[in-house]
């Protein structure tokens, strides 16, 4: 029987390269002869992202409470464990997730949901299921928005806009101290070749592929 595959997670706000980086990594790993899967969160599973269509886009004027999506969000979490990561973990694959429960600590504490019910709430839907490594995706914000808007696919943030992708960016970075064996904060505004490079090092160094 195969090995016990690994769990790598990657985070970042909007827009920080992590599609970009998914695609590259996926490759070096199969270059390196590991069996991957990719796949992402809210989603990953039928059940999933159904739900996922459920809590980023309710029917109109219909909206969730905090507690409501951050529930939401470990409902397709838990279906997506159950019946796509762990079984694939258990056939020695590698899985790698586009976004995973630090998106939900992140974003529904800055809805306003206590930390402790989000993290107890985590700690029930993942049993025991951690990533082996986070890569956190990490840029000041307004220096994405000129990234954006340097390649005119996207306008400049609004005030509003930039305090709030800032307390996103103080979230990860926050969990980034909190958990520093986990998680490997990255400079976002690299080149694409470079952050894949940080990335592979830390998988290097920090997961054991063996
Ligand atoms: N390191 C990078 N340097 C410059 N542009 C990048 C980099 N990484 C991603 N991009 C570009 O930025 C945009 C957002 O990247 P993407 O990977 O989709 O981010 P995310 O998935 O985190 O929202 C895309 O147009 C992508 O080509
Ligand atoms: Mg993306």
């Amino acid at each position: 029987m195969a090995g016990y595959g690994r769990f790598i997670t990657l985070e970042g706000g909007e827009g920080a390269g992590k599609s970009t980086l998914i695609a590259g990594l996926s490759e070096a790993i199969k270059a390196r002869g590991h069996e991957v899967i990719t796949t992402r969160e809210p989603g990953g599973t039928v059940l999933a992202e159904h739900v996922r269509a459920l809590a980023l886009t309710p029917p109109e004027s219909e909206h969730w409470s905090p507690l409501a999506h951050a529930l939401l969000m470990n409902t397709a979490r838990e279906d997506h464990l159950q019946k796509k990561i762990r079984p694939a973990l258990e056939a020695g694959q590698w899985v790698i997730c586009d976004r995973f429960a630090d998106s939900t600590r992140a974003y529904q504490s800055i809805d306003g949901v206590a930390p402790d019910v989000l993290l107890a709430i985590e700690r029930a839907v993942l049993a025991g299921t951690v990533p082996d490594l986070t890569l956190i995706l990490d840029a000041d914000p307004r220096a994405l928005a000129a990234r954006r808007t340097a390649r005119g696919t996207q306008d400049v943030f609004e005030n509003k806009q930039l305090a709030f992708h800032e307390q996103v960016r103080a979230a990860f970075l926050e969990i980034a101290e909190q958990e520093p064996d986990r998680c490997v904060v990255i400079d976002a505004l690299q080149s694409p070749a470079q952050v894949l490079k940080e990335t592979l090092k830390a998988i290097d160094t920090r997961v054991v592929s063996e």
